[in-house]
């Protein structure tokens, strides 16, 4: 057993993001997003829809007790853009603002900070139609509203994240179809999204930052350490193709201003004179959402040729991820040597499981405990070896819709029962809560 004890202004807590917990589509002149679109088309796995899911629109405050009771001192969640700006440009929404107000002043009223992530997701439908992440058309619209909630919400809101995974967005929304808009257009619809995902991004952190000061700007990515199934070149080649497209076409471009030289071929077409300054930022803090390593293979006929090759692991989680915490250990020690030890928190790690309700009305989630344990640990090794890395966000603090699988995972260290909305803190919570109040793991 080792025992890692953090340091003193350690930010431990939760993430949410705004769709997946809120319910309320239709309330105060709220607009339509893709994913209202995309479940409406019959979508959603389990036939489920986001329109109720956590209630979180109308039950924030008992969430916000739940963070606090928890001893959490840091809460990430997203803004809906559609509940600012119901047709994505244009006319603002004072109703959407002022729920984001209230939730902001009552995280703070309870010791906890508010870190706001721009975009999680919920693409305003109209621009869609425009094209969405195809085109260039989402950039000056991302930035304006970028531009209006922080002049509503930065005199109390310091931290600001522009996108959450801009690589799911980008594969599963414009390359598999696996999730909201649902375009299949494979490699260059992938490259497409990514890349005017970054400039959107660019251009709100420069909105943002020209009229604030004092503020932590940063950006959340899903990073997963890239591998080859075996030592065969082609699999090697195939993880090296992977990891350009997962991870540094996102990753390089903020930090570097830089097209991954794997990928410089294909996105000829699409990088425009000027685009690599317009993406580069100096960040303050990077948000890195972490869920499992990737071991691929070469195989033809998927995007890149690549494909799942065998993880060689023997824990699984219920979205069928492997269990693999050496990874997260591994690519906080890749920022600390390869990008300048910059500021880096775990923005988004956790893990779904089957869990039931006991007859003592509890969920005694052990699997989920582990997981946690085990990551949380890799953390508290990195940061033992001078990796700089200011905070735990676990994913996620409510059971939630859970995108393309809609209620049917489970990622919550709180369950909600979706006929009564019902809240109850799982054995998953109260270990992290220990670990938060005392800042210290043992593993
Ligand atoms: C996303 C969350 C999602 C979680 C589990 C992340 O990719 O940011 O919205 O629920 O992983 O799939």
């Amino acid at each position: 057993m080792t025992t890692y004890t953090f340091p003193k202004d350690f930010l431990w807590g939760a993430s949410t993001a705004a769709y997946q917990i809120e319910g309320a589509i239709d309330a105060d002149g709220r607009g339509p997003c893709v994913w209202d679109t995309f479940t409406a088309a019959g979508k959603i796995q389990d036939g489920s829809s986001a329109a109720v899911a956590c209630d979180h629109y109308h039950r924030w405050q008992e969430d916000i007790g739940l963070l606090k009771d928890a001893g959490f001192n840091a809460y990430r969640f997203s803004i809906a853009w559609p509940r600012i700006l119901p047709t994505g440009s244009g006319a603002v929404v004072e109703a959407g603002l002022d729920f984001y107000d209230k939730l902001v002043d009552g995280l703070l009223a309870a010791g906890i900070r508010p870190m706001a992530c721009l975009y999680h997701w919920d693409l305003p439908q109209p621009l869609e139609d425009k094209g969405g992440w195809q085109g260039r058309e989402v950039i000056g619209p991302f930035a304006e509203y970028a531009r209006i909630v922080s002049a509503r919400l930065a005199d109390r809101v310091k931290d600001w994240m522009m996108l959450n995974e801009p690589n799911v967005v980008a594969t599963h929304g414009y390359g598999t179809g696996e999730h909201a808009p649902g375009h299949k257009l494979g490699e260059m619809g992938m490259l497409r999204a990514l890349h005017h995902q970054n400039l959107a991004q660019g251009a709100a952190l420069r909105a943002i930052a020209a009229e604030h000061s004092g503020l932590t700007l940063g950006t959340v990515i899903n990073l997963q350490p890239c591998r080859a199934e075996d030592d065969r070149p082609e699999n090697v080649a195939a993880a090296a193709r992977w990891d350009a497209v997962w991870n540094r076409v996102a990753l390089d471009g903020v930090l570097r201003g830089q097209i991954p030289p794997l990928m410089a071929e294909k996105m000829k077409g699409i990088v425009q004179p000027g685009d690599e300054e317009a993406i580069r930022y100096p960040i303050d803090l990077l948000g890195i959402n972490y869920y499992s390593r990737m071991t691929m293979k070469h195989e033809e006929g998927h995007p890149f040729d690549v494909w799942w090759g065998d993880a060689h692991c023997d824990r699984w989680t219920a979205m069928a991820w492997p269990v693999q915490p050496d990874g997260l250990y591994d690519l906080l020690k890749m920022f600390r040597d390869d990008y300048g030890n910059i500021a880096v928190y775990v923005a988004e790690n956790g893990a779904a499981y089957d869990d039931v309700v006991t007859p003592d009305g509890k969920v005694h989630d052990a699997e989920r405990v582990a997981f946690l344990r085990d990551h949380v640990a890799a953390v508290g090794k990195a940061v033992q070896e001078g990796c700089n890395v200011k905070g735990y966000l676990c994913w996620s603090l409510l059971d939630n819709f859970e995108w393309a699988f809609g209620l049917s995972k489970r990622f919550g260290v709180v369950r909600v029962d979706y006929d009564t909305l019902q809240r109850i803190p799982k054995d998953s919570y109260h270990f992290l809560s220990t670990v938060a109040k005392s800042g210290v793991v043992e593993a």
